[in-house]
This record gives structure tokens, sequence and C-alpha cells, in this order.
């Protein structure tokens, strides 16, 4: 890549994560005196495009949320992470977060219940500081409108709100200030299936209309596929497996992924899927240190697998990047 080239591409990069890993430490004192130390993310790195809708996905305590979390600058990590060329810090909070908003699970507790709609809405501009009161109150308006709520929610308290409306409020509130990153982590899984599925279509018409890129993150591989131009599979807080959302979903590489893919009932009959499974818990094979992080539980592990395998483009020359960490992909 050329000097210019890469430097058009560096900013088309949104988010940049570079090396994060990150760990806790336990409340209970180990027999030594000490707290154990647990890994979290292990040296995760990616970048999501401008405008892009990428998708995060993986089994539950993969470490989807830490790293949300880390991109929102809640919990301390090493490695880099910058939006829109910043990283955060306390001196720029304020202004981070103008560049960086969430949605969460729960669209209950991330609203004040002592204030109405409208306030809600509001708020983030009456905090930046941003339009005159007139134009503060037409923006809450146009934000109402532009996620399915009439203009009369303004003046409503959020319990008066069923949990579908409250997360329409939780994602007009993300987008008030135009931030150049969205993170939805989990965003519908609190929602009844139709309402949840109302809402995963409200996010990509929102998408469609305005400009800021999207990381979406999920423990279902279909509604990722259903709304993500790119995938990141983690496991165990490792990319496995990132690229074209289709691409991943068609032709998943990593044992891992397939097995996410063959828990999803098919829905294109006539497309056979090659059964794949876990390696049940009893027969597990031995943790091995250094092995591949799937190792215990890959239904094709070898002896190489004894060695953690990189992060290889598996992709055809000229076709967009498909990256796979595993020796044996398919
Ligand atoms: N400060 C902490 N104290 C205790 N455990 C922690 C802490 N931070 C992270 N963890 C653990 O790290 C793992 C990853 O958590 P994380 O919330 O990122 O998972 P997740 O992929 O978002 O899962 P889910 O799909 O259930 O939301 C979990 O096992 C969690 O219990
Ligand atoms: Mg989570």
């Amino acid at each position: 890549m050329s000097e210019q080239n890469s430097s058009a591409a560096a900013q088309d990069d949104i988010v940049r994560i570079e090396h994060v890993s990150n760990s806790y430490y336990e409340n209970q004192l180990g027999i030594f005196g000490k707290r154990k130390k647990n890994q979290v993310l292990r040296d995760v790195s990616l970048t999501i495009h401008r405008d892009e809708f990428f998708g995060l996905v993986g089994e539950s305590g993969c470490g989807k949320s830490t790293l949300a979390n880390c991109i929102l600058g809640m919990v301390p990590f090493e490695g880099t992470i910058e939006v829109a060329g910043m990283s955060y810090g306390k001196a720029n909070r304020k202004e981070f977060t103008r560049h960086v908003q969430a949605v969460f699970q729960d669209p209950l507790s991330a609203l004040d219940p002592r204030r109405r709609i409208g306030e809600i809405l509001r708020e983030p501009l009456d905090i930046h500081g941003i339009g005159t009161k007139e134009e503060r109150e037409a923006k809450v308006k146009e934000m109402l409108e532009t996620v399915g709520l009439d203009a009369s929610y303004a003046t409503r308290f959020p319990r008066e709100l069923s949990g579908g409306q409250r997360q329409r409020v939780c994602i007009g509130a993300s987008l008030m200030l135009e931030p150049e990153l969205v993170i939805a982590d989990e965003a519908i899984s609190a929602l009844d299936v139709s309402v949840g599925a109302q809402i995963l279509n409200l996010f990509r018409k929102i998408h469609d209309e305005k400009d800021f890129a999207m990381l979406f993150i999920s423990h279902n591989l279909n509604v990722v596929y259903y709304l993500c131009d790119r995938i990141a599979v983690l496991y165990y807080g490792e990319i496995m497996e990132q690229g074209g959302a289709k691409e991943i979903y068609d032709n998943p590489a990593h044992p891992y992924t397939r097995i996410l893919q063959a828990a999803i009932p098919d829905l294109k009959p006539g497309k056979e899927k090659k059964e794949m499974a876990f390696v049940e818990a009893k027969n597990a094979r031995p943790w091995v240190e250094g092995a591949c992080p799937f190792y215990r539980r890959c239904p094709r592990a070898l002896d190489e697998c004894k060695k953690a395998p990189p992060l290889t483009n598996i992709a055809k020359e000229g076709e967009p990047e498909h990256l796979v960490r595993c020796w044996r992909h398919s």
C-alpha cells in the first residue's frame, strides 16, 4: 500500500483497536494471600470503518461487553484504542462522548426514572451547549420521529413506556450528539422476539439514513449476519474469525464459527449444513499452556493445535480480508 493509500485507509477507520488486553483480579484472596488475575481479552486488534455496521459475536462470557467497555473508557486495558483519532482520557472525557455513544441491554435502568423523555433526549445537547433552546426542542421532536415515537412521548416518563419504546428512546438519546460510533451491546436481548425484530429494523433504517459506524454486539450469529457488513467472532477473549458477514455466515472457516452457525435453525432449505458440535464437557481435553484457546472443546483438534495459531488471512487474492485463527481451517 502506498503512503497516500494507507493514510486514506486510516482516515476511513473510525475505530482502531490495537493489541488490547484486559484482566481483572478476583475479590477473594488465594492460598498465598494474593488475588488471582484473570485475563478477559487477549491481544485483540480490529478496525471499524467509517459508516460500517460491524458485528461482534460470541458466547456468553467471551469478553464482548468488556471490549465495549474498553472502547467506552469504562475499564482499564493494555494496548491502544482510538475512536475518531482520539484516545479516551480524563481530560477529554466530554469531547470523547461526542464521538462514542452506547445502547445497552436494559433500557429501563439506562433511563432516569424521574425525567421526562423530552428532557432525557435534550440532556446531551444541554451538557454540550449545542443549539438554542428552540433548536434543542426541535431536535428532540425530530429524534422522536426518527425512532418511531410521536411528539407526545416527550412529556412521558420512562415507566409509562413499553420495553421496546424505551429502547427506542435509548437509541434516540445515543444519536443526539451525532456520534461517529454507536455501540449496541445486546440491545435486543431483553425484548420479546417481535419487538426485538422491530428494533433491529430500526437500527438498520437509522444507520442507512445517518452517518455513523455501529458496533453491534450479540451472541446470535443470525442477528449479526442480518445487520452487519463485517463480523468478528470472539472466543475466550480472542478473535477467532473476522471478515465479511455474508462470507462468514455462508462459509465459516473456524470450527467455533461453524458450531455457532450449526446452532441456527436452517432458514435456507436445500442447503445442507455440515454438523459440528463442541467436544462434550466430560471429554474436553486437558488445558495445555500455549495451545489454541479452542483446543479443549474443538471437534477437529489435533496435536498441532497445542501450539496457538496466528490470525491468518485466507481470502483469495483480490477478495476482501477473511481472517481465521486455526491450523485446520476449512
Ligand atoms: N471486574 C470483574 N470481576 C469479575 N469478573 C469479571 C470482571 N470483568 C470481567 N469479568 C468476567 O469476564 C468474562 C467476560 O465478561 P463479559 O461481560 O465481557 O462477557 P460477554 O461476552 O459480554 O458475555 P454476555 O454475552 O453474557 O454478556 C466473564 O466471565 C466475566 O464474569
Ligand atoms: Mg455482555
